[in-house]
Order: C-alpha cells, then structure tokens, then sequence
C-alpha cells in the first residue's frame, strides 16, 4: 500500500466526517457513503443494509445502481437479519473480510439471485451506534487483482465508524424535526383560534354555520380582496365588515361606512369621490370624499344594492384604476382602499336582472360572506340572549338578574325574521318592563314570541314568576304558602285547560287520582271546564 494512497484516504475519511456534521438527512447521506466508499476501495458495488428492529430483518435504504432493474429489487429487499455475512458482522458486531464468497457457507446467496449480481469477494463492517449495532456498510468485488487487503477492511470499518454516527445523528435529527413540525401545526392553529376568539369575540357565534363565517372572515383579513357580506336583515353583515377590517392589517387605518341607500344620487357621488367648491349648488368649499379620507383603509358600501346605475360605472373605475376623480375636477387622485360591500338583496339576481351592473358585480363580490339567519342557527340564540342582556343591562341601568327557561324557549323557538336586531330589540323591551331584581319571563316578551300550541311548561313558569312579580311589584310580602297555593291554582287550571276539562285525563298527567284532583280543585274553586 503506496503513501499515495494513504493519503487520500485520510483525506477521505476527514472528508466524510466533516460532511457528516452538516448532512443530516437519511436519504442524502446514504448516497453520499456510497460513492466514495466504492471509489476508494475500488469495489464493484457499495452498499448499506440497515436493521429494521422490528421485524429482524436487512433492507437497503438508499441502491447505486445504474441498471433499474436492479435497483428495484434491491430496494424491494429485505432478509432476514441472521442472515448471510452481514448477519454474520450484525451478530458478531465485528468486520469481517471474505475472499470466496461463493464457497463460503456464511453467504447468503438471495441478493445474487435476486439482481444478476455474482459476488466474488466481499468486505463488511459493523455500523455501530450508541444504541448498538443499527446495519452493515458492505463492499464488494474488488477491481483490482486479488481480494481487498486487510488495509481496505481496517479502512472500511474506519468509515463505518462515522457513518454509524451521522445516520443516528440524522435519526435524531428527524425526530426532531418530525416533532418540531408537529409543533409547529399545533402553534399555528392555537394561534388562528387566540386570533379568531380574541378579534371575533364580538360576535357571537358557535354552531358550524358560523364557524364557516369565522373562517372566511379569517382569511378575508389576510388579503386585500373585495368582499361582499350577504344576509338578511339584521344578521351582523356591519359587525362582520367592521370585524374583517379590524382584524386585516389596515386595523390602523380607517374603516368608513357609507349607506347607498340613504343619499339621494348626487350627494352620494359627493360623499364618495368628493367634490370641488361650486360643483354643484351648495358645494361652498372644497370637500374629500370617503374613498379619500379611507386611504389605506377599508370603506364600507352598505346595502350596495341600492347604488344608482349612474353611480355603478364610476364606482367600477375607483376599483379598477384605484383613483377618485371629485366631482368638478379633472385630475384623478390615487387612492388605496379595499372595499367591504354589503346587501340583503341578491345581488347575483339583480345582477342577472340587469340592475347592477355584471363588470362591477364580479369586481364587488370578489369574496363573498354568506351570514346565515337565525333561524338556520338557534343554537346560538341562548349565547346570543345572555350578550344582549348583558349590553341591555348596562344601557338600561337595570340590574335584571338573567331569563327564566320558559322565556329563553319562547325566544329560541321564534323564527325571527328581523335576526339579531329583532332579537336584541325584544330583549331591550324586555328589560325595560320587567323589574330590578327579577327574571325575564314570558311576560316581557312581546305576544307573537309565545306559543300557539299551548304548550304547558311556558305557562307554567310564567305562573310561577308572575306570582313572584306580584310580591315584588306590589311591595307587599306573599308566604311561600300563599305561592304554592296561587302556583297551584293556576298550574291545575292550565293542565286542565289541555285536557280540554277532562279531569281523568288530567289528574293522570298531574299524577293525582281523580279523587284528590276534584278535592283540589273544589278548595280552589275551580270548576270542571
Ligand atoms: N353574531 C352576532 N353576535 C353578536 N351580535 C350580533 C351578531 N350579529 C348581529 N349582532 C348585533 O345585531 C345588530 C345588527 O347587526 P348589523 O347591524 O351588523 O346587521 P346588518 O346585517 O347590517 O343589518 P341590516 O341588514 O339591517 O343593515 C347589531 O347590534 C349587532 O351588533
Ligand atoms: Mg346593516
């Protein structure tokens, strides 16, 4: 062995290591022993088997081979670990040279089999980790005359050394990332919650339906597209155009809320783009209009169904060239603005219909927000009612202490066709009439919210707290006694009521015998009906 040759494979060696500290992922650093190993050593073929604990078995992770085929079955293979000189060097933990591998009994012949390979000569070193012995580095066929030296194994097992190293390290190292991306997802979406709970905890919302609206609310914020809020009537379209900008990154800026509906053609022109003294009568000075004043902001175009035709083209040109032109001007001025639009109104139909404008639709209705009715999610109307008692409470000064479960049915089994608004009107009401300290009943609530279809449990807890009601607003002290007793009463006449007078029926439903249920009803003075 010449110094030569030494000398490069220290060089090879020192190589190697230094590029294991910095190649840490499997796949790249099994290629990148191969090829050297099989240069220096001047082999036929390299390769690494690597143990699959579980199953006690070889497979080669990475194949340098150039015929496909080849590679295909090697990488489709796998023997089992006890097998062959490599389970030979597995078991033993120690390199191993062998110079006639096909008349050595420890050959394990299914890989030549398998591949077309002959394997004449063959060397083997243990790939041993802190953890033991974790695969073989293996060449073999050496090219040049005769068998591979002694040289070659000492350096091959040198080698092995610090590629056991790196391919633990690389393990390692992709638990780690494994758990840190793991990690990383977990943040990402506890952060989209904090962000969602604490920029839209203003709207109350918890069904899917809403989670949809919560998540298109999300990323409505994140991008400077046009959106168009659709809902009924008073289903939160403005809260939710305030929340988007609020939560966008012009939250700095100003959000400015302009109602199409409500100026008449001019004035609207005007409050928009802005004018120029003497534009028009009663333009006395110089006037900046909304889309100006809302530079790298959010303007709000409410019920963008309502805008007039005339209007629609100018608007349509504010979006596509991003300038307003005030009214009795000529220059352009540039404007950076994103636009929230709302309608209760299909405005796709109108669209269709021809009375907004198609260009201009597609440019508005860029991300559409669906809100959806509250009868569609009643599961929110109990949330809903303790927020709006809330807000009513402090508007009010009153300290109403909460709504008896009579009340919240009545509201939650409403239909609402004015949504939250009705909702929250109906509470303000409710607060009004009832009395510090007592519960919203279904006295409070207004007639059209209490069932037709004489459902008893209402009824009931609305005796009870008229009952209370009648303590508190008269002043004077009723005995628990003189409750029962008025509770009573009215609980019988009302089951007697749904029984259309049948006393059988309704002693059977009260859990009484006809007999007690005619003696109660003889001490109250109720009649048969
Ligand atoms: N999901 C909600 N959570 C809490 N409050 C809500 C919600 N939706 C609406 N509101 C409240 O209901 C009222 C009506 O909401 P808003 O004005 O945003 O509705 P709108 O759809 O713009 O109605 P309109 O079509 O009549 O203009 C507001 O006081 C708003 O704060
Ligand atoms: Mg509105």
């Amino acid at each position: 062995m010449g110094s030569v040759d030494d000398t490069a494979r220290l060089r090879l060696l020192n190589d190697l290591g230094r590029a294991f500290a910095a190649r840490i992922e499997i796949d790249r650093l099994v290629p990148f022993v191969i090829r050297p190993s099989r240069e220096v050593l001047n082999a036929g073929g390299a390769s690494v088997l690597l143990l699959d604990d579980e199953r006690q078995e070889f497979y080669f992770p990475y194949v340098a081979e150039d015929e496909a085929e080849v590679a295909e079955a090697l990488l489709a293979l796998r023997f089992p670990a006890d097998r062959g000189i490599a389970g030979v060097v597995l078991e033993t933990g120690r390199p191993l040279r062998v110079d006639d591998a096909q008349r050595d009994a420890r050959f394990y012949g299914g890989v030549d089999e398998r591949t077309g390979i002959v394997t004449r000569n063959v060397l083997a070193a243990p790939l041993a980790s802190h953890h033991g012995t974790i695969g073989v580095l293996q060449v073999i066929n050496h090219q040049g005359p005769g068998p591979f030296s002694d040289d070659d194994l000492a350096l091959l097992e040198a080698l092995a050394g610090s590629v056991a190293i790196a391919l633990e390290n690389a393990r390692l190292y992709a638990q780690v990332k494994a758990s840190a991306e793991r990690l990383q997802t977990e943040v990402g979406a506890l952060r989209r919650d904090v962000a969602r709970s604490q920029l839209f905890s203003e709207i109350v919302g918890t069904g899917d339906a809403m989670a949809d609206v919560f998540r298109l609310m999300e990323s409505a914020a994140a991008a400077p597209i046009a959106v168009l809020v659709e809902g009924e009537t008073g289903t939160g379209k403005e809260l939710v155009a305030r929340m988007v900008h609020r939560a966008s990154p012009r939250a700095e800026a100003s959000f400015l809320a302009v109602n199409c509906a409500a100026l008449p053609e001019t004035l609207l022109e005007s409050e928009l783009f802005g004018h120029k003294r003497g534009a028009f009568t009663g333009a006395v000075q110089d006037r900046r209009g909304l889309f100006e004043a809302a530079d790298g902001g959010t303007i709000f175009l409410d019920e963008i169904g309502e805008m007039p035709a005339s209007m629609q083209p100018k608007l349509l040109r504010v979006l596509q060239e991003g300038e307003v032109t005030p009214l009795g001007e000529t220059r352009p001025r540039k404007v950076d603005v994103r636009l929230v639009s709302a309608t209760n109104r299909d405005l796709e139909a109108a669209m269709k219909e021809g009375a907004f404008r198609e260009d201009l639709y597609y440019r508005v209705a860029a991300f559409p927000i669906r809100l959806p009715p509250l009868r569609e999610r009643r599961e929110d109307i109990p949330l809903l009612v303790d927020r709006l008692l809330g807000v009513g409470r402090s508007r009010q000064k009153k300290d109403v202490p909460g709504i008896d479960a009579a009340a919240l049915e009545c509201l939650t089994r409403f239909d609402w066709p004015g949504n939250v608004r009705e909702l929250q009107n109906e509470i303000e009401r409710a607060i009004a009439l009832a009395h510090a300290g007592e519960l919203i009943t279904c006295q409070h609530l207004s007639p059209k919210l209490l069932p037709r279809d004489g459902s008893v449990m209402p009824a009931v807890e609305g005796a009870v707290m008229a009952v209370v009601g009648a303590k508190t607003s008269s002043g004077a002290r009723t005995s628990l006694r003189q409750a029962r007793t008025a509770f009573e009463v009215r609980f019988i006449g009302e089951v007697l009521r749904q029984q259309n007078g049948n006393v059988s029926r309704a002693a059977e439903a009260l859990g009484l015998s006809r007999v007690a249920l005619q003696k109660k009803m003889k001490e109250h003075g109720l009649r048969d009906l």
